[in-house]
């Protein structure tokens, strides 16, 4: 049987964190780059360091005619221009760069985050026998208090693993594994830096030079609060299928 080359440092548990690199002092890199609105989990707007064809949009590469898979994203010259150090920091494994992009994420609540769990879509078209592409999330602000949550099973929320994001903080996920999300809870926006990536023996290496861990430690969270955003989940998710089916529309949940 034909399979996917994958990481074996990411086989283990679908997730790794590697030690921090921290940018935060470096702001002008992200804040002067060209943003588009792109509708994702939350409030958002994107600056895409890459593209299907190197113009600024953030449409996923099998959108386009022809279609790709994630892999061979075309740097666009005027936002690699402003952010030669994020660009440094995508090509660095030398793993194929996909999609890759710094996001704006506005505040949000616990709840919403649960609401805005999706899996990615990154391995649409990808043929057998290249690289699965998992996706690397760069926390480029100070948000100590904000979480990455990642669910195995998207109603279960035993299964959520919460990784804080302070700056610097380098994390590397098989996005088709997990549900996730990002809890922000500053005041001012998150920032991160999100590329995908072509495993193979390049990530490994990264990986592996960078002390990729595939644990996190616990971070509890209020058990009413927990319970209030399930409630909330399935609310939401019934408002919005009611929506669609009074618009003709098939059900689609939330996902990219
Ligand atoms: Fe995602």
């Amino acid at each position: 049987m034909i399979d996917h080359i994958t990481v074996p440092a990411l086989d283990e548990t679908g997730f790794v964190v590697l030690d921090p690199y921290d940018q935060s002092r470096d702001p002008e890199e992200w804040l002067d780059l060209e943003y588009t609105v792109w509708r994702s989990s939350g409030v958002t707007r994107f600056a895409p360091l890459t593209s299907y064809a190197g113009e600024i949009e953030c449409n996923g590469f099998w959108n386009h005619t022809p279609p790709r898979p994630d892999k061979d994203g075309v740097w666009i010259a005027s936002q690699v221009e402003r952010a030669a150090h994020l660009v440094r920091r995508a090509q660095e494994p030398g793993a194929g760069v996909g999609r890759c992009r710094v996001v704006e994420l506005q505040r949000n609540e616990y709840a919403d985050a649960v609401y805005n769990l999706h899996q990615d879509d990154n391995n649409r078209l990808n043929p057998e026998g290249t690289g699965w592409v998992v996706r690397a999330f760069f926390n480029l602000t100070d948000d100590s208090d904000s979480l990455l949550l990642l669910r195995r099973d998207r109603f279960d929320p035993s299964t959520e693993l919460r990784i804080p994001l302070p700056a610097g903080s380098r994390v590397i996920v098989d996005t088709q594994r997990f549900w996730h999300a990002v809890w922000h809870r500053g005041d001012a926006p998150r920032y991160s830096l999100i590329t995908s990536w072509e495993s193979g023996p390049a990530l490994e290496a990264y990986i592996r030079d960078h002390h990729g861990v595939p644990h996190t430690a616990r971070v509890p969270l209020d058990a009413a609060m927990v319970e209030h955003a399930q409630r909330e989940l399935h609310r939401r998710l019934e408002e919005r299928r009611q929506t669609m089916a009074a618009l003709g529309a098939a059900f689609v949940s939330p996902e990219r």
